[in-house]
């Protein structure tokens, strides 16, 4: 039996560990927004560079407020998450932790059934192109 070190990287097909700091791009569901993320920012971070929000806390991995379904992708995490904030279950069933992960590619997630995408400025950059529908 092979064992999974989920402290870096997790996906929802396989769970591979993967090291990447290049950028990727999110479509967060259910709001259907899709964005992209620079190297090295978080999906919470690039999600606040575009003028909106969801539900997070710490911003760094420590207490699970920003809890979300991996829909598709891989996400990588720069910093080792605590088993007790994210755990290899949860990280098996596809959650992940926004605030601390960083997307390989393209990736979907889908926010808690609490949570929701909020505007929070007027405007988007427009030289960026993101947060197309
Ligand atoms: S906001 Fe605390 S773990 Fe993400």
């Amino acid at each position: 039996m092979n064992d999974i070190d989920c402290s870096t990287a997790c996906s929802v097909a396989d769970l591979s560990m993967q090291a990447t700091s290049s950028a990727g791009a999110v479509r967060i569901l259910p709001a259907n927004v899709r964005f992209s993320v620079e190297p090295g920012e978080s999906i919470v971070d690039a999600v606040r560079r575009i003028g909106y929000r969801t539900r997070y806390c710490c911003r760094r991995g420590g207490c699970g407020a920003c809890k979300a379904d991996l829909v598709a992708g891989t996400v990588h995490y720069s910093v080792p998450i605590a088993e007790s904030v994210l755990s290899v279950a949860e990280r098996r069933e596809g959650k992940c932790l926004p605030c601390r992960a960083h997307p390989v590619g393209e990736i979907v997630i889908r926010l808690a059934e609490r949570d929701r995408l909020r505007r929070t400025f007027g405007f988007i950059n427009p030289a960026s192109g993101d947060a197309g529908r």
